[in-house]
């Protein structure tokens, strides 16, 4: 059998494969991050198709960190109900679940453009990577930080009263982490910038509130942007993403998701452009460093398409799981197609304008 299907233990419990679900934005939820039917069904069939664990679309803490109109909420104790008949429904299949919490800062598009509470870690002129949603962000105050830290503490209060198996800090991708580790967003000058202990008190300090309000081996997650992919200008490195990720595993966090944090075009294209297994897996370098600075489990996301690549990933030990998003938005029932032998890589290639190459053995 291979690898990949080989049980693992993540925190407090154990997956069944080594296939994670890596967070997926389901664009299904009504303005005020309510899911329905449509949600729970999406994430129903990912579990009967095998898929370890699952990760939930992003669900924002508080209405300031608000980025797409229909995106999932965990901002009161009112959304408990409805992802409790989603964890039910996973569990009764079999699987795992996990809910991805977040707070989009700058990227914070609805409370942009519907008058909301829009709010930036510094307000930089010019920035390449500050969207212009026609009004300018104003920047966060000490008050505004602890109240974000204290929202993610309680988002996570809800996520263990739905029913969830852990909960999962959104920190990659340029959103509200992301903003506070990198220098390219982050220009305070105050406790909260400037140098990395600085920079990474903010999700030091979320992980904390979080461990406060859950059960003491309640699993809490993160997917952590490690480095920016970008060739220019003041950026995150991977020597800091390590650093990062050894002080979240010593505030508890006990399985880390490797992924981005800002990235230029260069990256974006390598992400978009998987066409055969030399391209796929783009951030495994970043994996073997993480690694060598970090005990937890490890699952790599990015671009992973074919089992052979998957196989040799876990076997070299750089990561324990493999994160695919794309390939099951397309598929969703590509991890029991790869269980029953099917083992053609995933359909996703296709839209990628590549040639699908020869089944793996
Ligand atoms: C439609 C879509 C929605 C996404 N939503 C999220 C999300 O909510 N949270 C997150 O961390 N990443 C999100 N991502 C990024 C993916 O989880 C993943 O990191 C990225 O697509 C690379 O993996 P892949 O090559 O397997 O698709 C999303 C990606 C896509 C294409």
């Amino acid at each position: 059998m291979s690898v990949l299907f080989e049980p693992v233990r993540i925190g407090n419990f154990e997956v069944r494969n080594r296939f994670v679900r890596s967070a997926t934005y389901f664009a299904l939820s009504d303005i005020d991050g309510f899911i329905g039917q449509a949600s729970v069904d999406l994430i129903r069939t990912l579990a009967e198709n095998d898929v370890g664990l699952i990760m939930t679309g992003y669900a924002y803490i508080l209405k300031s960190g608000q980025s797409f109109p229909d995106m999932n909420g965990i901002q009161d104790d009112d959304h408990i109900s409805g992802y409790q008949k989603m964890t039910k429904a996973v569990h009764d299949a079999g699987g795992r679940v996990v809910m991805q919490i977040a707070h989009c800062g700058i990227a914070s598009e609805t409370a942009a453009r519907t008058g909301g509470d829009y709010m930036a870690v510094s307000v930089v002129d010019g920035s390449p990577d500050a969207p212009d949603y026609g009004v300018k962000p104003r920047e966060m105050n000490d008050e505004d930080i602890e109240k974000i830290i204290e929202a993610f503490g309680q988002a996570a209060r809800r996520v263990q009263e739905a029913g969830f198996d852990g909960v999962q800090i959104h920190g990659a991708h340029g959103y509200l982490v992301s903003q506070f580790l990198s220098p390219r967003s982050n220009q305070r000058e105050d406790k909260w910038g400037g140098s990395l202990e600085n920079r990474m008190r903010f999700v030091i300090e979320v992980a904390g509130s979080i461990k406060k309000q859950v059960d003491q081996d309640f699993p809490v997650m993160i997917k952590l942007g490690v480095r920016d992919y970008v060739k220019e200008g003041p950026r995150l490195t991977i020597e800091e993403g390590a650093e990062v990720a050894r002080a979240v595993e010593k505030e508890g966090v006990c399985f880390i998701e490797i992924s981005n944090g800002f990235q230029d075009n260069t990256n974006r294209k390598a992400l978009l452009s998987v066409t055969k297994p030399e391209k796929e897996a783009v951030f495994l370098p970043s994996a073997r460093d993480i690694r060598a600075s970090t005990t937890v489990p490890l699952s790599l996301v990015g671009g992973m398409r074919s089992l052979p690549v998957m196989e040799d990933i876990i076997k070299s030990g750089a990561a324990d799981c493999i994160s695919i998003c794309r390939p099951l938005i397309r598929e969703p029932g590509l991890i029991k197609r790869w269980r029953e032998g099917d083992t053609r890589p995933a359909d996703c290639m296709k839209r990628m304008g590549g040639n699908l190459w020869p089944a793996a053995s």
